[in-house]
């Protein structure tokens, strides 16, 4: 039996993107032989400014978003990650074995500072530290992600080595990605260019999974299209990125292929395409949202599985971690 580690930040409401993108592939990995660990990001999120207030509703909202979707606690553990100090004692750890050049190198400090480097927090650069603390403080092995963060496991895999070479040991274990497949990467309803995002400014850019079923119809109606028919082949969405990304979610959604979406509504316009793509879109997610308004209302019951789920992170990542600290020269705790 392997372990699975995956995160995701409770900031915003998670998405469609979010959905067919990675929440899907975990409820379908904890159907396995793996035991799933999920975890809420909340020290990531505090790499750029929260609100205080929204950020704990967002992590409740989270919470309730993934159960909805069918995390199951009682086959998976569920936790913010704040919770469990293992974390944060292991990132500190790794802040002082990673290299300053290797943090230098990583594409997405590079997007998300911009020109504006000197005034990013300094939790922006040492975020895959954190990251690499997360998986390792469990010796997890298979790490489900977008492509976006093989960066940052090839650098959690660049850590466990130095640590293991520095101390001459084998401690920690090589992180094997699990990387999503490309069509399940939803792009923005107002541009077809670019991906779908909680943090996108236009909220008629996605589908958030709390949308209302008249919510799903409104923003599927006025989703960017183009003026020629949906036509027969893939190969001829070629160029057309809008109108690939409403066949590829609605794909997506009934479980068919673009190819069998297409042989359906070759010839049709979008009109009546996107009705029956609002009407599949509104069958899923709108329960979707319900089942979290249910937990939300249960605020009580929702701390109690997410502390339930840090007593069990903490149980398996406490031990590796002072392990850990031991091997790098620490006494030992209380
Ligand atoms: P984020 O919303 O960037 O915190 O991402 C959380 C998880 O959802 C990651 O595994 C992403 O790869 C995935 N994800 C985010 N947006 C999309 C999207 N538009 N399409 C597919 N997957 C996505
Ligand atoms: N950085 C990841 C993202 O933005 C979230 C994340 C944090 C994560 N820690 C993780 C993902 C550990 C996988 C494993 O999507």
């Amino acid at each position: 039996m392997a372990r699975i580690f995956s995160g995701i930040q409770p900031t915003g409401i998670a998405t469609l993107g979010n959905y067919l993108g990675a929440i899907r592939n975990w409820v379908a990995l904890q159907q396995g032989e793996d035991e799933c660990i999920f975890c809420l990001v909340d020290l990531h999120a505090l790499t750029v400014w929260q609100e205080p207030a929204a950020l704990r509703e967002q992590t409740r909202q989270m919470a309730a978003l993934l159960l909805a979707c069918g995390i199951a606690p009682e086959r998976s553990i569920l936790f913010h990650q704040s919770a469990v100090s293992a974390h944060a004692r292991l990132a500190w750890i790794f802040n002082c074995v990673a290299r300053m050049g290797w943090l230098k190198r990583m594409t997405q400090f590079k997007d998300k500072a911009g020109k504006n480097q000197e005034e990013v927090s300094t939790g922006l650069f040492v975020y895959p530290n954190l990251m690499a603390a997360d998986i390792h403080a469990y010796h997890a092995t298979r790490v489900p992600v977008g492509d976006d963060q093989l960066q940052h496991l090839e650098l959690a895999n660049d850590i466990a080595e130095k640590f293991n070479h520095d101390f001459g040991v084998a401690f920690f274990p090589r992180i094997e990605p699990l990387v999503l497949k490309e069509s399940a990467r939803v792009m923005s309803l107002r541009d077809g260019t670019k991906k779908m995002s909680k943090s996108d400014p236009s909220d008629q850019s996605r589908i958030n999974l709390t949308d209302t079923a008249d919510v799903i119809a409104q923003k599927i109606r006025k989703a960017k299209t183009d003026p020629a028919p949906l036509p027969e082949h893939v190969h001829d969405l070629e160029g057309r990125p809008e109108a690939r990304n409403l066949v590829g979610i609605y794909a997506a959604i009934t479980g068919k292929t673009p190819h069998e979406v297409l042989r359906h509504f070759a010839g049709s316009g979008f009109g009546p395409f996107k009705a029956q793509l609002a009407e599949a879109l509104i069958a899923h997610i709108e329960p979707i949202g319900q089942r979290a308004r249910e937990y939300l209302a249960d605020p009580t019951g929702l701390d109690h599985i997410l502390r339930d789920g840090a007593r069990r992170a903490e149980a398996i990542a406490s031990p590796i971690v002072a392990e850990a600290e031991r091997l790098v020269g620490l006494l030992p705790g209380v």
